[in-house]
């Protein structure tokens, strides 16, 4: 696994969650020309992503992949085209079995001549989700993708490799966690590609219970804070997407659901119609200070370092040496609290430390705790404390982890 491929955590869009399989060709460039028109290329997010159901029913003749004509009747090399003209990457899906969880081809057996395929029609991001695997145990996803890995490493320019394999193994299609495999995928996924997907879909959990809107955030949000340890430049776990419009959530849930993304250097990807997209939403998606922290190159995930009935505060480093301290409200009530510079990690409780409010850009100055005040229920903080000119500070122990 080489961390020049992706140094930082990809941004960009993904028509899953919003359309799922009702896409087609002006999906995608009218989405492009919007995400040039509302600031949101300039801002970073760079990928056009296609999900499942873009395919054929068959593969060519000659066993090759193709696009569905009715749906793309320009085709994908020229979607590519397109999407680069306007300073996008092209990002697809596959499958490690014998078909995509829609139904489509599969890739298994077809791994290097797919990946040429991808290439050749512009594509440098690949998503290879786990539906169709059999037998579904460990040994074999870990065989269907380290194949995808050794078909990637044969190209002088390897595409992006985003992995479902561990979500396979979470609370998702049988409904119970099976947790020892899980974190034997965990084990080798890192150094297999450059993303993967541990939790189910946001948004709608397809299992024995539906979990929806914040709830399913919350879930998919929990398995994330396991898996800090991990993260590294060049590798990234994906909690999934941004899902920005969606009428289940509020706004004071999106922004939390942004910043908490934000705070792990996970993906942002949005699922949403962004043409349709209103401007407290834009605005928010486009807060350079906490895309300056996702994409932060020391590509730390924030860490859980306490939790109590309402309150979850995280912390890690930034590349600069400042910290950052994230603070969210899980309770149903507008709350205070206070988080101790030791908490934090930070031995210099007589130290006065600078932080600004990643919301509001507002300077503050505090001494041996930071208050937060009035936090709206599910509602989430974010500072950035500076710790430039400070000494006797303990070193944060990256991808600590904290057992609630
Ligand atoms: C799975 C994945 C989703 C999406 C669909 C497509 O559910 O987890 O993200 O790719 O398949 O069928």
């Amino acid at each position: 696994q080489n961390p020049e491929i992706m140094p930082t955590p990809p941004m960009g869009f993904n028509d899953w969650s919003r359309l799922e399989c009702a896409i087609n060709q002006s999906v995608f460039t009218d989405t492009a020309d919007a995400m040039v028109s509302k600031g949101l290329l300039a801002a970073g997010y760079n990928r056009v992503n296609i999900d499942d159901c873009w395919m054929a029913d068959t593969r060519t003749e000659e066993g090759k992949l193709t696009w569905n004509e009715t749906l793309f009747p320009k085709g994908l090399p020229w979607l590519g085209q397109y999407l680069k003209e306007k300073g996008f990457h092209f990002g697809i899906y596959e499958d490690a079995g014998n078909e995509t969880c829609g139904g489509y081809p599969g890739s298994y057996g077809y791994e290097e001549v797919d990946a040429q395929t991808f290439a050749s029609w512009g594509i440098d991001y690949l998503k290879v989700d786990g539906c169709h695997v059999t037998p579904t145990t460990e040994v074999e996803y870990h065989k269907r993708y380290a194949a995808w890995h050794d078909a990637f490493s044969k190209m002088e320019d390897p595409l992006i490799f985003s992995q479902s394999a561990p979500a396979y193994f979470s609370l998702w299609l049988t409904g119970s966690d099976n947790l020892t495999d899980w974190y034997t995928v965990m084990d080798w996924v890192p150094y297999n590609g450059e993303l993967a997907r541990h939790s189910a879909d946001v948004l709608v959990y397809v299992g024995v219970e539906g979990l929806s809107g914040w709830d399913s955030v919350m879930q998919n949000y929990n398995y994330n804070t396991q898996l800090a340890r991990y993260q590294r430049p060049g590798y990234f776990n994906d909690p999934d997407f941004l899902i920005v419009d969606n009428l289940e959530l509020t706004l004071t849930e999106k922004k939390s659901h942004f910043a908490l993304w934000a705070s792990f250097s996970a993906p942002l990807i949005i699922s949403a119609w962004i043409p349709d997209l209103p401007e407290d939403v834009i605005s928010y998606l486009k807060n350079s200070d906490l895309i300056k922290v996702d994409q932060d190159p020391l590509a730390q995930q924030a860490t859980l370092v306490s939790r109590d009935d309402s309150f979850d505060v995280l912390t890690r480093s930034l590349a600069n040496g400042d910290r950052l301290v994230t603070v969210l409200n899980r309770g149903n009530d507008t709350a205070s609290t206070t988080v101790s510079a030791l908490r934090l990690g930070l031995q210099a409780t007589e130290s006065i430390y600078s932080a600004k409010d990643l919301w509001t850009g507002e300077a503050i100055n505090f001494k041996g705790e930071l208050k937060i005040n009035k936090l709206a229920s599910h509602a989430t903080a974010v500072y950035r404390i500076s710790l430039s000119g400070l000494q006797s500070l303990t070193v944060f122990p990256t991808g600590m982890i904290f057992n609630a």
